[in-house]
């Protein structure tokens, strides 16, 4: 196993922080470019962007990891575990890192590619604010050709890489609805409207949405994920705030979702004399990999790294962002660990450290795929 692979993420793993708060880790990424010569540039307040120059003019391909840790309490039992009280990397950015450090290494090593690549060291993944279009707003694609990404995936076989074209990864809404009643006496319900029983009734009607609204070859999920309203057991609540989450793969499923949402909730409300309104917020879109750029990518693979191809994720990720605005693809590399495997997000989250060597190949492999055969960008849009 490569030594450094190793010693970098375990550094990183230990110094989980929160996004646009990302200083020591920063600065750990930092000083490791430096030490090759390379410039480095600070963006979007954590953030890191720098660039390898091949030999001769070729595209410019990005390469993105994120770096934000998560608001958890570890509990993995890893000796490398968090110092950082109440936060760790339980999603797997430091990984990425590693990765992405190691990628660099290897192109600066061989570094006869036409082109140049871009290392984005991208804060603020998991929100709320989005890293990515802070990037992006402070011009970090500005001349980039094509994009590559990978996110850790601990229920694929570690080694291996997943990979598809087309919809990846889902778009992320959120919503918020009001339900207005009328408060009254618990023993009196008929002079009252309650709320709790009109929110309730909402939460069942909106189910029908994804099953009866839409296809059924259309992926989506409508998930309400907390509910406040009442103060005391014999008080009828006048109020009721639902709050939740969308996931979608298309502009279409997403315009479904949200006019239904409106219409149900009003007539919902409605139907016990009273109203609702729903507060909807378009989150980042569906990650949707480019065709040519994946088949390229998987081709650079072929015999080197076993790839398969899995169904898209629920999951969202703001790497989407990039996607919006340059050809590229995303796909999740293996690193399923020994043992019980928890998922993403888990306090117990771990990851297989075999995974760390095969990430490094592949975002090699990929971005000199590209490098080499910038028309794989132009058939892409
Ligand atoms: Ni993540």
């Amino acid at each position: 196993m490569d030594a450094d692979l190793v010693r970098w993420r375990r550094a990183l793993h230990e110094m989980p922080e929160p996004g646009f708060a990302e200083l020591e880790t920063s600065a750990y990424v930092r000083e490791v470019l430096e030490g090759w010569g390379l410039r480095v540039q600070t963006r979007a307040k954590t953030g890191l962007v720098a660039e390898i120059a091949g030999q001769g003019s070729g595209p410019v391909i990005a390469l993105r990891a994120d770096m934000d840790g998560l608001p958890l309490t570890e509990e993995s039992g890893e000796p490398f575990a968090s110092r950082h009280p109440g936060m760790m990397h339980a999603c797997g950015h430091d990984v990425h890192m590693a990765v992405l450090l190691g990628a660099a290494r290897e192109l600066l090593r061989q570094a006869d590619f036409p082109g140049r690549i871009r290392l984005l060291f991208q804060p603020s993944e998991e929100g709320p604010e989005s890293g990515a279009r802070a990037l992006i707003d402070e011009g970090a694609l500005q001349g980039v050709d094509g994009i590559l990404g990978l996110h850790v995936w601990s229920h694929e076989p570690a080694g291996t890489v997943a990979m598809r074209d087309g919809a990846m990864m889902a778009s992320a809404d959120t919503f918020d609805i009001m339900v207005e009643g009328r408060g009254g006496h618990g023993s009196e319900p008929h002079t009252a409207r309650d709320a709790i029983l009109i929110a309730s009734q909402i939460v069942v009607n909106l189910q029908q949405i994804t099953s009866r609204r839409l296809t059924p070859l259309e992926p989506c999920v409508v998930s309400v994920g907390r509910i406040e309203a009442g103060s005391a057991s014999n008080i009828i609540a006048e109020s009721a705030r639902l709050s939740g989450t969308v996931r979608t793969f298309s502009a279409a499923a997403q315009e479904t979702v949200e006019r239904e949402m409106i219409r149900i909730a009003a007539a919902t409300a409605a139907m016990q004399r009273a109203r609702a309104d729903v507060h909807y917020h378009r989150g980042v879109p569906a990650v949707i990999n480019d065709r040519p750029v994946i088949e390229a990518w998987r081709a650079a693979l072929a015999g080197i790294v076993k790839t398969s191809e899995p169904l898209p994720a629920m999951a969202s990720e703001d790497y989407s962002l990039y996607l919006n605005q340059v050809p590229g693809a995303f796909v999740f590399l293996g690193g399923k660990p020994e043992g019980e495997v928890f998922p993403h997000h888990s306090p117990h989250f771990r990851i297989s450290e075999e995974c760390l060597p095969v990430g490094v190949e592949t975002l090699v492999r990929g971005a000199r795929a590209l490098l080499t055969h910038p028309e794989v960008l132009r058939r892409a849009r």
